[in-house]
């Protein structure tokens, strides 16, 4: 696998480009499979790293996992024997190994899941999916970094979550959906990966209501049917090309994108000053003829996506006048502050807010991507900045976006 990304800036991105499935539906609902008898395939799973080591992961605990030849991602669980513990060496690579916990406590009642890995973007407990899953009747041990779940006897409960997380939501839904009774989730997360995963759950015969709403009620069903089921485009690499779009001063058509999943990006790329339309194709930007300064505070959906504020950070890079960004979700995410200086932004961090004081241009130089998003960032700024700019540890950037040399070319990015 290639490990640097090198980038000519001074390209506008012009042209159209397909977006994705989502990676965090896909993650969510490659672990959801194994609750089904039968087997699920799945179309549009983006094919990236984070989703290979997801299939590697079933295949080491005895499911079937493979891609076939039309793409889609094919899982069948066998009837009885699979393992109920995740392999640990690729449970590191990833935290959406421990989407494994509900979906194999609703499975079989069973789960020993690995403290995660994946992006070093602060701090990320488990401790609402633990108080959640002990809710629901599971045995809940913690030792060497792992989660020990029993659950012999599982019932219904009403669970608050102290804070909307994604993760939990996921794992508390996933169980619910086979535990007897009915379970209510308050404060649940509402992003559109969680409708996507009740929609999917309930395709599979579940009784999933109120995803997309704060309170999400599952009654729990005794059998979950396999079938076929294609997953939501991918909104933030569909804001990655967007913002790419203003940034480098160009205007680019995103295609397969479900516009209303936009709003909160779409919204404040208008701030900028960048043009946007929604139209029957999908969502054309068309860089402004300046990037206005913005202020932005990043929240649970539908505020602002944390996901999406490195990509901001860059295009503030740029703007006119200084912006003030507050990360509310993660507490480390500002590791790309740094190396986007080093390009010759103006930006500092007090606390959980970065001041980005713009700047009339960037300059390539060598930096180094610390996570996904901020690998993606980098690139934006890339395209932006005069000369070349050399990315290492791009392999971040890989596990996030299908195809992103390739799509970023068919645009015009000089990019190897
Ligand atoms: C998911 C997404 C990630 C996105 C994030 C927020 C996947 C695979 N990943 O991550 O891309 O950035 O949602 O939209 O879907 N928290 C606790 N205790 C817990 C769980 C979470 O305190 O038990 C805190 C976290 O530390 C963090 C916040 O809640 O500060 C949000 O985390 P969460 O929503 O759980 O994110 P993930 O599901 O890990």
């Amino acid at each position: 696998m290639q490990k640097n990304l090198v980038i000519e800036g001074g390209h506008p991105l012009r042209g159209k480009v397909k977006i994705s499935g989502a990676k965090n539906a896909g993650l969510v609902l490659i672990a959801a499979s194994i609750m089904a008898e039968g087997e699920t395939i799945l179309d549009n799973v983006p094919r990236i790293c984070d989703t290979e080591v997801m299939v590697e992961m079933l295949n080491e605990m005895g499911a079937s996992a493979h891609w076939r030849e039309d793409g889609s991602l094919s899982i069948h669980p066998p009837q009885h024997g699979m393992k109920h513990r995740t392999p640990l060496e690729l449970s590191k690579k990833l935290r959406a190994s421990n989407l494994f916990l509900g979906a194999l406590l609703g499975r079989q009642g069973q789960a020993i899941v690995a403290l995660p890995g994946g992006c070093d973007i602060g701090s990320r407990p488990m401790d609402l999916h633990v108080k959640g899953v002990r809710a629901l009747g599971a045995d809940i041990q913690i030792e060497q970094g792992c989660i020990y779940a029993q659950a012999q006897e599982t019932y219904g409960a009403r669970i608050y979550l102290d804070f909307p997380s994604v993760g939990a939501t996921e794992n508390l839904i996933m169980m619910s959906a086979k535990t007897p009774g009915m379970s209510i989730i308050e404060n649940a997360a509402k992003e559109p990966e969680i409708v996507d995963l009740a929609n999917f759950l309930n395709s599979m015969g579940a009784k999933v209501r109120g995803a997309g709403t704060d309170v999400v009620k599952i009654e729990g069903v005794a059998q979950l049917k396999a079938g076929r089921y294609s997953i939501i485009p991918d909104r933030i690499e569909a804001g990655t090309y967007m913002i790419g779009a203003a940034v480098s001063g160009g205007e680019v058509l995103v295609e397969n994108v479900i516009p209303t999943h936009l709003h909160p990006i779409i919204a404040k790329l208008q701030e900028t000053g960048a043009l946007v339309e929604e139209t029957d194709q999908g969502v054309l930007v068309k860089a402004g003829e300046r990037v206005h300064k913005v202020d932005i505070r990043t929240l649970p959906y539908p505020g602002f996506p944390t996901d999406m504020q490195s990509l901001m950070l860059a295009l503030l890079s740029i703007a006119e006048g200084t912006s003030v960004i507050v990360e509310n979700v993660f507490e480390n995410r500002f590791q790309i502050v740094d190396e986007l200086n080093r390009m010759g932004a103006k930006i500092r961090i007090e606390g959980q807010t970065a001041i980005v004081e713009g700047v009339a241009s960037l300059y390539g130089a060598t930096v180094r991507a610390t996570d996904l998003r901020a690998g993606a960032a980098l690139v934006l700024a890339a395209l932006a900045a005069r000369g070349e700019t050399v990315i290492e540890d791009a392999i971040h950037i890989f596990r996030g976006y299908e195809n992103i040399t390739e799509k970023l070319r068919g645009l015009g990015a000089h990019i190897k």
